[in-house]
């Protein structure tokens, strides 16, 4: 199986890395944390309380969360473009409001059985090469513990909480965005504290985990080093930068669960 697992807490990079070893290998890259998200700002919208478990559940099990490959119109820095009902909610789901309660509705028993289902049905499709792809990049929080236990390659990326409130304030403001460095500190404090002690698949490396500590590294060296990793315990080959397309494909949840 060409399946490659990559987790570890909020803004450790995950995303950045795993985008581009997927570019490289002609891998899907799917980011598994959009789906919760969805799910939250669906909550939202629908001005339900993010702590009414039962209805925060229902809505997991009903709502059709599209991912797909950004077209040329949508090439906007968005690594996969997300709609739910034809709303496109790529950039709504990276909202404050979104990252204040996303992290409770991550902990929903009934939210993680189905988003996990629904994950590991595209690991599984893309992994055995069935989707049109060499393989695939999974970034979570529980990829190689719960949902693709199985990848032959698993990556745990840390950092220390301040250097991943700086990239992110850094992220932030690349987007033409105002932010406050405490206030973002004390996010994600929070969310890594709930996300590593909530009950069901706590965010925690595999036991078979490669941990990789980014601090002081830049992200090519870190593409490299699993790079390196891939070719060595899957067998695949990297295509150099020059030969990559634009853009490498995005799950969807919609065409490929
Ligand atoms: O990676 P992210 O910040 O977009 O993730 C959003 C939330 O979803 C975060 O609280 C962790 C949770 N998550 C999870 O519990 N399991 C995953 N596989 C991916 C994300």
């Amino acid at each position: 199986m060409n399946a490659i697992t990559i987790d570890g807490p909020a803004a450790s990079g995950k995303s950045t890395v795993g985008y581009q070893v997927a570019q490289q290998l002609n891998f899907l890259f799917f980011d598994t944390g959009v789906m919760y998200r969805a799910v939250a700002w669906a909550i939202l919208e629908e001005e339900i309380d993010s702590s009414d478990s039962d209805a925060v559940g229902s809505v997991a099990e009903e709502l059709s969360i599209e991912i797909s490959s950004p077209t040329s119109e949508q090439a906007d820095g968005r690594q996969a473009t997300v709609r739910i009902g034809g709303q496109d909610i790529t950039w709504a789901i990276h909202s404050r409001r979104v990252d204040r309660i996303v992290s409770v509705v991550a902990a929903n028993s009934r939210v993680r059985q189905e988003l996990s289902r629904q994950q590991r049905s595209i690991g599984m499709t893309h992994g055995s090469g069935e989707g049109g792809k060499a393989g695939v990049v999974m970034v979570g929080r529980d990829i190689g513990t719960v949902v693709l236990p199985e990848a032959p390659l698993k990556i745990y990326m840390l950092a220390p909480v301040e250097e991943r409130a700086r990239r992110r304030l850094r992220e932030i403001s690349l987007r033409g965005k105002e932010a406050d460095f405490a206030q973002i500190l004390t996010d994600l404090r929070r969310r890594d504290e709930i996300d590593s002690q909530r009950a069901v698949a706590p965010l925690r490396p595999a036991e078979d985990a490669y941990q990789i500590q980014t601090l002081g590294s830049s992200v090519q060296q870190i593409v490299d080093q699993i790079l390196v990793l891939a070719v060595s315990r899957l067998g695949v080959e990297a295509v150099p930068d020059s030969e990559t397309a634009s853009s490498a494909d995005s799950a969807s949840g919609a065409d490929q669960a």
